[in-house]
C-alpha cells in the first residue's frame, strides 16, 4: 500500500490548507459499547434484585415513552454468545459492557452475593476472551439496587461511598480477566437527569440542588474506588478511569455574551467532572456562579458542596486515562440570570441549548457535526494535560424504518476522519473508539423508539428478537479491517 493514499490535502477557507490522514495506526482499538440494563433483560431471573431502573420503568403512569421497560430488552442474558460472535465477526478488538450491581449483589450490600450473577459475567468474559477481544467493564451504568435507594443510600448520601467501594471490590476480585476498568458512566446523566430534571431514575426533581450534591458524591465515589483498586490490587495491570460525556458546544451567534455562555456550558456540563480529577476542585466559573446565586437566595452556603483540601487531593489524579463519550454538537446562547435567585441549573449556568434547523439532525433531532469530535478532543487535550483518551461511546440514532442506515455510515466515516485529524494534526492521544451500540436497545426515557444499533431488532413484533445487520455493520467491519477511510470530507466539514 503506498503512502500517498494515507492522506490528502484539503484547503478550507478560514482554516487554510491541511493534510488529512485517513489511516488508523495498527495499535488503535475498535470496539462496541452496551450497558447492562439496556440489553440484558432477565430482570427478575436467577436471583437478580431490582434496580432503580426496574422500579422507574414499572411506575404508573410510566415515565418512559410507550411504557417501554428493560424487562426483556435484547435478552442478552440468554443470547450473549450470539452477540459476542457478532462482535467477533465485525473484527472488534474490545467489548465495553457494564455489570448489573443487583445481579451480583441483589440488595446492593456486600452480602449476599448472587453466585448465579457472578457466573453469568464469568461466562460473558470467557466468551469475549475466546475471540481474542478485550473485556472493558463499567462498574456502574446507572442501575443502583432498589433496596439501597429505599434505605436512603443513594447518589446524594455519603454512605454510598463505602457501599459502592465494597461492591467494586467484589467485582474487581471476581473478574481479574478484565482488560480495562471504568468506574462510573456519565455522572452528568446520573445527577442532572436523575436528581435535577428527574427524567431518569430515580426521578428526583431537585433542580440546582440535590443534583450538585450528587456530583459531589460521584466524585468521592470514583476517587475512593480508584484508590481502593490501586491499594488492594497492585498486581492487576488493567487501567482504570471514569467515563465523562462531553458534547461539543458552539455559540449560537457570534456575540460576546453567547461566546461566554458557551464556555460556561462546557464547564457546567463537562468540566464539572473533569476538573476535580485532572486539575483539582470544581471549575472556578462553576463554583463562583453557584456560590453567588446561592448568596442572592440568602442561603448560608453554596448549593454546590465545597470540597475540603483533603478531598481535592484525594480526587485529583484518579485516572489512568480518560473514557470519553461523544455524540453531538449543541448550539448555546446566553440567558440572563434570574434576579430573584432560585435553584435552577440553567440559570446557574446562564446558558441554554438552542435549536437550529439549518444543521444536519439525527432521529432525536440532535446535531451531527463531525468537526465537533475533533474540537472536543482538542479542548480536552489543552485543558486537562493531554491524557490518553479512549472514546468509550460514539454513535447516532435512527427511527428503525430502514436497514439502509447511510446516515450512520456517514456519521462514523466523517467523525472517524476527524478523530484522525485530532490524532495526527492536533496530537491528541486517542487510543481507541467504541461504537454505541452493537444493537438497538432500551434507550432510557425514549424506550425502544430511539435506535443506536449496528444491528436492528424488531422489539414489538418479533419474539425471537433476531439480530438483523444494518448496512453500517459492513461499513464498520471494512473500516476495522483496512483501518482506512475515505477522508475527503471537505464538503461535510461545516454541517
Ligand atoms: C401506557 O400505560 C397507560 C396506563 O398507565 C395506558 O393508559 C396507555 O395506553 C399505555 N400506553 C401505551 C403506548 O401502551
Ligand atoms: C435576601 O435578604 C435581603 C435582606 O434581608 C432581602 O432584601 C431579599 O429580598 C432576600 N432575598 C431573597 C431571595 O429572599
Ligand atoms: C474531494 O471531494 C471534492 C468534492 O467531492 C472533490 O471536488 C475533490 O476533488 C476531492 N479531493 C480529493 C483530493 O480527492
Amino acid at each position: 500500500m503506498s503512502l500517498s493514499i494515507w492522506f490528502f490535502i484539503s484547503c478550507i477557507f478560514s482554516i487554510g490548507c491541511e493534510i488529512h490522514y485517513n489511516k488508523f495506526p495498527k495499535e488503535f482499538l475498535f470496539g462496541v459499547a452496551t450497558s447492562a440494563y439496556q440489553i440484558e433483560g432477565a430482570w427478575n431471573i436467577d436471583g437478580r434484585g431490582p434496580s432503580i431502573w426496574d422500579h422507574f420503568t414499572h411506575k404508573l403512569p410510566s415515565p418512559i415513552l410507550h411504557n417501554d421497560t428493560g424487562d426483556i430488552a435484547c435478552d442478552f442474558y440468554h443470547r450473549y454468545k450470539e452477540d459476542i460472535r457478532n462482535m467477533y465477526n465485525i473484527g472488534l478488538q474490545f467489548y465495553r459492557f457494564s455489570i448489573s450491581w443487583s445481579r451480583v449483589l441483589p440488595t446492593g450490600y456486600s452480602k449476599p452475593i448472587n453466585e448465579k450473577g457472578v457466573t453469568f459475567y464469568k461466562k460473558v468474559i470467557k466468551e469475549i476472551l475466546r475471540y481474542n477481544m478485550t473485556p472493558v467493564v463499567t462498574i456502574y451504568h446507572w442501575d443502583l439496587p432498589q433496596r439501597l435507594y429505599e434505605d436512603g443510600i443513594d447518589w446524594t448520601n455519603p454512605k454510598l461511598v463505602d457501599i459502592f467501594v465494597n461492591y467494586a471490590r467484589i467485582v474487581i476480585s471476581r473478574f481479574p480477566e478484565v482488560g480495562l476498568w471504568t468506574t462510573i458512566n456519565e455522572p452528568k446523566q446520573i445527577c442532572h437527569f436523575g436528581y435535577g430534571l428527574g427524567i431518569f431514575a430515580p426521578g428526583v426533581k431537585s433542580d440546582g440542588l440535590l443534583e450538585y450534591q450528587c456530583a459531589y458524591i460521584v466524585m468521592k465515589i470514583h476517587a475512593a474506588t480508584y484508590h481502593m483498586y490501586k491499594n488492594e490490587f497492585p498486581h492487576y495491570k488493567a487501567k482504570m478511569s471514569i467515563v465523562i460525556d462531553c458534547q461539543w458546544i458552539e455559540p449560537l451567534t457570534n456575540t460576546k455574551s453567547d461566546k461566554e455562555a458557551t464556555e460556561r456550558y462546557r464547564q457546567f456540563e463537562c468540566g464539572l467532572y473533569l476538573h476535580p480529577i485532572f486539575i483539582g476542585d470544581w471549575p472556578k466559573i462553576v463554583k463562583d456562579r453557584i456560590s453567588e446565586r446561592s448568596k442572592s437566595q440568602n442561603l448560608t452556603k453554596s448549593r454546590l458542596p465545597t470540597f475540603t483540601q483533603e478531598e481535592i487531593a484525594f480526587i485529583k489524579g484518579t485516572q489512568d486515562y480518560l473514557g470519553l463519550n461523544h455524540y453531538y454538537t449543541f448550539l448555546v446562547s446566553n440567558i440572563a440570570a434570574n434576579e430573584k435567585g432560585f435553584s435552577n441549573y440553567e440559570y446557574d449556568m446562564g446558558a441554554i441549548n438552542s435549536e437550529s434547523p439549518n444543521w444536519k439532525l439525527d432521529a432525536n433531532l440532535r446535531i451531527m457535526s463531525p468537526r465537533g469530535i475533533r474540537r472536543t478532543l482538542k479542548w480536552i487535550k489543552d485543558k486537562y494535560n493531554n491524557p490518553d483518551i479512549l472514546i468509550t461511546e460514539m454513535g447516532v440514532s435512527d427511527n428503525g424504518k430502514s436497514l439502509q442506515d447511510d446516515h450512520r455510515i456517514e456519521f462514523y466515516r466523517t467523525y472517524s476522519c476527524n478523530i484522525l485529524d485530532a490524532m495526527y494534526i492536533d496530537k491528541v492521544k486517542v487510543v481507541g473508539l467504541a461504537a454505541w451500540s452493537l444493537m438497538d436497545n432500551f434507550e432510557w426515557a425514549l424506550g425502544y423508539k430511539s435506535r443506536f444499533g449496528l444491528y436492528y431488532i424488531d422489539f414489538r413484533n418479533d419474539p425471537s428478537l433476531k439480530r438483523v445487520p444494518k448496512k453500517s455493520v459492513q461499513f464498520y467491519r471494512q473500516m476495522i479491517k483496512s483501518r482506512e477511510l475515505n477522508c475527503n470530507i471537505s464538503g461535510n466539514y461545516f454541517y
